[in-house]
């Protein structure tokens, strides 16, 4: 686990990760995120309320699966934030001739890290604020506000803003440092302090609303 970490953590800094980190969970990410790309195009096919209502589910399976594969909470987390950083990557590998690719992988950016926040302001800061981490649980939790900003920035600018990959760098910078403080820091002291019934029912609740916002 501690080896697992400092790996992780090495490759923060670096804004070029698709040719380490990328190539371990290429596979991971093309099954799991694979419905962003093509989603418009099938779902028009598709039609109807119906079946687009059970492709959904199909998504959020697809998706839960993925998060399911690194056992506790804080395990889903770290691979959810490995997969936000990907993204990352990939889009600082577009030009701006590829406006369409850049809309794309933005809307599959917003999505994940959606998903993920609502994972941890609904059950982990919780639970830190319960545990005496109340000041850390704040302090994340107006990070993910600035984060919100970023997309925010990036949808007003539009994708072939020349500004774009610059603002894309600096959001990058920002994920990179909160997903580092969580992993870290906060959440193995958090963890260490959880009994296995306790660190069971976070995962739980973790996987749960993961669900539910995939
Ligand atoms: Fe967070
Ligand atoms: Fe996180």
């Amino acid at each position: 686990m501690a080896t697992r970490t400092k790996s992780r953590q090495s490759d923060r800094s670096s804004s070029n990760r698709s040719s380490s980190a990328g190539s371990n969970r290429s596979s991971n990410e093309r099954s799991a995120f694979s419905w962003g790309e093509s989603g418009p195009i099938i779902a028009a096919a598709l039609g109807g309320a119906a079946l687009g209502f059970a492709a959904n589910y199909g998504r959020k399976f697809i998706t839960q699966a993925v998060s399911g594969i690194s056992g506790d909470w804080d395990e889903v987390l770290a691979t959810e934030h490995d997969l936000a950083l990907a993204v990352f990557d990939k889009m600082l590998a577009t030009d701006s001739s590829q406006t369409w690719k850049r809309s794309m992988l933005l809307m599959q950016l917003t999505h994940m890290l959606d998903k993920h926040a609502h994972e941890e302001e609904m059950v982990v800061y919780p639970a830190l604020r319960e545990a005496d981490q109340a000041v850390e649980a704040d302090q994340l939790n107006a990070e993910h506000g600035y984060i919100k900003t970023f997309l925010y920035e990036l949808g007003k600018i539009g994708p072939d803003a020349s500004n774009w990959l610059e603002k894309v760098r600096e959001f990058r910078v920002l994920v990179a440092e909160h997903a580092k403080m969580e992993e870290g820091q906060v959440f193995p002291a958090f963890k260490r302090n959880l009994d296995e019934e306790q660190n069971a029912k976070i995962t739980a609740l973790v996987n749960k609303d993961g669900f539910w916002a995939a």
